[in-house]
């Protein structure tokens, strides 16, 4: 076998090239009758192929914060893509990886203060949960081997990840996972929270699940609890007030360890640095990615409080404490895009200017209420998502479409999951830019079959 050149010498793409890849997360059939195609973005706008603007109402996948394509992040990719192209951070370093974990670190609360890099939500997800197991026995307490998730959580699609998560489709196909794994309920209850702006009142008492578990299993089993601080890709559920606190405190009563993961809810989502920050409770790890650079190199990783850091740093020191890592752990581009990315957040204020728009942008959302089909809405932070009524032709149907006549004819790129639709927006959306968003979505609404 060999390669070849482009078979079109323009580059462009005919209808049966689109069949050799196999898309992620993607209706791939349907995809490739009616393909949702983007050539290029600048800012709050993507670009089709034949130069249709598209806004970007989803952050791409809850991820470019900064909006598209900007001049600094692009500078400090190209620069390094030129000086450094790949290293080792395997016994090896380079100078920019550990810049980006002091910046990090001073993002992050209280003693949350040493980084672990990965390169994606998903890998820093199973970094978390593979720390927490490995810190109970080097502590000597090696009977802790039990995760605790929570349902209608999610945490990336690895099997740790996909073990604590909660989001059925996401497991059934994929045999047992891991063993020892218990989950908590999740929050949402329509009738006690419809059209909640923020976070809702009802439901803080649920941490107490916790007790319940505890009680099954024995305390002296579990290593760790994980959770979304805000669950998002199933659709966007705030925490009820109070809930994360309890979390917090049954934990601490138990030993257990608190992970919040927070590859979506970090750098800004919600108006802060973090969740953590927002909701004033300090995990025991937390997991981040995405918008670390923006979406524009991939990245992810996990931030330890100091105790879990020390409990490693024992034995001869030529040793490694923990055996574990990834090629492209502190990649060059990434870290790069990182700096450039964290200074693009501090310079432009966007994480005070998302907690700015909040009020205005959840006014904006819920003037949908009442739109057809609308059954639920909730907001939080730069966050707004839809419940649409399910169509007779199927679950998830309804949303699809929404999805499809959004990019189509209103020129508008939507997150769906079931039958809701997600907005996250880049937090430099401007308030025109908001009005003209959700008047697109309620067009969108409108014409719904
Ligand atoms: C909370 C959460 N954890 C983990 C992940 C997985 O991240 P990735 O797709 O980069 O593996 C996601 C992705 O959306 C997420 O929302």
């Amino acid at each position: 076998m060999t390669l070849v050149d482009s078979p079109n010498p323009d580059g462009s793409l005919s209808i049966n090239d689109l069949d050799s890849l196999w898309m992620p997360f993607t209706a791939n059939r349907a995809f490739k009758k009616r393909p949702r195609m983007i050539a290029r973005a600048k800012d709050m706008y993507y670009y089709t192929p034949d130069g249709k603007e598209v806004m970007d109402a989803t952050a791409g996948l809850w991820c470019v914060n900064a909006g598209h394509c900007r001049d600094p992040i692009v500078k400090a990719i190209q620069q390094q893509a030129a000086e450094l192209d790949f290293a080792p951070t395997f016994q090896y370093g380079h100078p920019k990886a550990f810049e980006l974990a002091n910046q990090i670190s001073l993002l992050t609360p209280d003693d949350l203060d040493h980084v672990f890099f990965a390169g994606s939500g998903s890998e820093g997800v199973d970094t978390a949960l593979k720390i927490s197991l490995a810190y109970h026995r080097v502590k000597g307490d090696a009977a802790r081997t039990r995760l605790i998730g929570r349902e209608r959580g999610y945490h990336g699609v690895g099997f740790g990840g996909i073990s604590v998560g909660g989001m059925v489709n996401n497991r059934k196909h994929f045999g047992t996972m891991l063993s020892g794994v218990d989950h908590l309920p999740h929050t949402y209850n329509r009738e006690e929270q419809a059209f909640t702006r923020g976070q809702p009142e009802w439901g803080g008492h649920l941490a107490d699940e916790l007790h319940r578990i505890a009680g099954l299993h024995d305390p002296s089993t579990i290593a760790a609890v994980i959770v979304e601080p805000m669950a998002g890709s199933t659709g966007v559920l705030p925490p009820p007030r109070g809930y994360l606190k309890r979390l917090r405190e049954i934990c601490d009563q138990y030993g257990i360890l608190l992970i919040f993961d927070e590859v979506i809810s970090a750098f800004g989502r919600l108006g802060f640095a973090t969740a953590a920050e927002r909701f004033g409770v300090t995990p025991d790890i937390m997991t981040f990615a995405k918008g670390v650079t923006s979406g524009t190199v991939p990245m992810g990783g996990v931030v330890v409080r100091k105790h879990i850091y020390d409990a490693f740093m024992n034995g001869p020191e030529h040793m490694i404490e923990l055996f574990h890592g990834y090629t492209y752990s502190g990649h060059p581009l990434a870290a790069a895009a990182g700096l450039a990315t964290l200074e693009t957040y501090k310079s432009e204020g966007l994480f005070e200017r998302a907690r700015e728009l909040e009020p205005r942008f959840a006014d904006a959302a819920m003037s949908l209420k009442g739109s057809p089909h609308v059954e639920d809405i909730r907001t939080l932070g730069m966050t707004a998502a839809f419940d649409l009524t399910p169509s007779a032709a199927g679950a998830g149907e309804r949303a699809f479409e929404a999805m499809e006549r959004g990019f189509h004819e209103q020129g508008i790129m939507l997150r769906i999951t079931g039958d809701t639709v997600a907005v996250t927006p880049p937090l430099i959306i401007s308030e025109t830019q908001i009005d003209e968003l959700f008047g697109k979505l309620d067009t969108v609404f409108r014409t719904l079959t």
